[in-house]
């Protein structure tokens, strides 16, 4: 199972794909946080990336590609991946079909004030990744993470001018990318406008409908 997972910033690729993730046993590639951890730790990649990454500003496509090459080789991808914001430019889908035959990928949609509520509401753990909103998803004690303990914060680039910015970039390169898998007949429309618990389910009635088919 390969599959890509586009759409705008904070329409909930990350929460969805973890939730795929867990169900299949597949890895969750997200290049965002690839990127976050690199930063963190203050590696050489994360010091050459970091301004982007914190002015919401698309990473050179040679680094990116070079990540994400490295990562697809590791053998717990053998049976397969959720990419999530990796292709992000026409460069990078090409060099995708180089190293991986992509099953399908499905593009979340909804309206911008949704995307900008789940935005300004989210709040991650800088210890294990996990991701809340402290309205639809919030975690037991306010600022601490369910899962491991570490501490709840605001991603750099959530602030609102970073946002706007991150959506026009969004909207001035993402088309052809959805035209790209359109073409191939790999795009499938996902509305993600619900919850979550309701999101999740749609999904997975698409997987099991389209890999249910090709094994028939
Ligand atoms: P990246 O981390 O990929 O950011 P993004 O695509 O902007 O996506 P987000 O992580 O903001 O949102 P999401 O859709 O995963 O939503 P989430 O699940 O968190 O990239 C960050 C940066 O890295 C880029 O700006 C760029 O600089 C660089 N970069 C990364 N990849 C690159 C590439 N390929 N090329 C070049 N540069 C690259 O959900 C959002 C919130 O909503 C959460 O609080 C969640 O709890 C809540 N939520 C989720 N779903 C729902 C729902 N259905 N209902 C209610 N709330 C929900």
């Amino acid at each position: 199972m390969k599959l890509v997972f586009l759409g705008p910033p904070g329409i909930g690729k990350g929460t969805y794909a973890r939730a795929v993730s867990k169900r299949y046993n597949i890895p969750h590639i997200s290049t965002g946080d690839i990127f976050r951890e690199e930063i963190k730790k203050n590696t050489e990649l994360g010091r050459r990336i970091k301004g982007y990454v914190e002015r919401g500003e698309l990473v050179p496509d040679d680094i990116v590609i070079e990540v994400v090459k490295q990562r697809l080789r590791q053998p717990d991808c053998r049976k397969g991946f959720i990419l999530d914001g990796f292709p992000r430019t026409i460069r990078q889908a090409e060099a995708l079909d180089e190293i991986a035959r992509v099953d399908l990928a499905l593009n979340f949609v909804a309206p911008d004030e949704v995307i900008i509520e789940r935005i300004s509401g989210r709040r991650i753990c800088t210890r294990c990744g996990a991701i809340y909103h402290i309205k639809f998803m919030p975690p037991k004690y306010v600022g601490v993470c369910d899962n491991c303990g570490g501490p709840l914060i605001l991603r750099k680039d959530d602030r609102p001018e970073v946002v706007r910015h991150r959506l026009e970039i969004y909207r001035e390169k993402f088309a052809p990318i959805l035209d790209y898998y359109r073409r191939r007949k790999l795009l499938v429309d996902i509305d993600a406008s619900e919850q979550a618990p309701q999101v999740i389910p749609k999904i997975i009635k698409v997987l099991e409908t389209y890999f249910h088919s090709e094994e028939t």
